[in-house]
């Protein structure tokens, strides 16, 4: 069994029963969020990519938690940093075996930095193994064919997915990328938390080729698989 839990923007909270992870949590700053960093208990923080809209409370959390920062190598030295006593460096490509489960990278076709304008090597797309199910965030990224690769090779349960545009792929690219990764149930991200990334989340479940069940969680919402 796996719960998941859309706390808005990026931000996902999953949990098994006996562990939580929280993956982006950017809630402080997000005009949707469903959560404050309070209320999040998780003693793992999987990280996408430096952007502010996804490290988010990472560092308070991580510190008020004692929970372990897992992100791309310059990345989780930057949290450690900033005074986070629990990082475990990745890479791209890369997966290891945590108490909760597996956590692969893999790529993304954007950017990362921190808000001070650190450069953080290269963004993520996160393959989640964990009570049973397998969960693909693909962080913020573009379209790319090699999702095709990451279908292949994985049995996707839920795909999470940019659809905002602007930053991310739009509808179309996001449609698309489901058709590519064929997971069984796709659910839209990063979309309407800014005036840029104001899209309507039905049309990307109305894009969707048949058989794969589209969803659109609200913040709060929670799936269990
Ligand atoms: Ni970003
Ligand atoms: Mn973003």
């Amino acid at each position: 069994m796996l719960k998941l839990t859309y706390m808005g923007h990026s931000a996902v909270l999953l949990s098994d029963g006996t562990h939580e992870v929280a993956i982006d949590p950017f809630l402080t700053d997000n005009p949707l969020a469903s959560a404050k960093p309070d209320d999040i208990k998780a003693k793992f923080i999987v990280l996408t990519h430096g952007h502010g809209d996804h490290l988010g409370d990472t560092i308070d959390i991580a510190k008020k938690n004692d929970a372990q920062v897992i992100a791309t190598f310059e990345l989780a030295n930057y949290c450690a940093g900033k005074g986070v006593k629990n990082v475990h460096q990745m890479n791209t490509g890369g997966s290891f075996s945590f108490p909760f489960g597996k956590v692969k990278l893999t790529i993304a076709f954007h950017s990362s930095s921190t808000p001070d304008g650190q450069y953080m090597g290269d963004p993520n797309g996160l393959i989640i193994e964990m009570g049973g199910k397998t969960v693909y965030h693909a962080g913020d990224t573009a379209l790319f064919s090699d999702m095709k690769l990451i279908g292949e090779m994985h049995d996707i349960d839920l795909m999470l997915v940019p659809a905002g545009d602007n930053f991310t792929m739009g509808v179309d690219e996001a449609a698309k990328a489901v058709e590519f990764v064929k997971p069984k149930m796709a659910v839209p991200v990063h979309y309407n938390t800014f005036p840029v990334i104001k899209i309507d989340p039905n049309e990307f479940v109305k894009k969707l080729p048949s058989g794969i069940e589209g969803k659109v969680m609200n913040p709060g919402d929670t799936v269990e698989l």
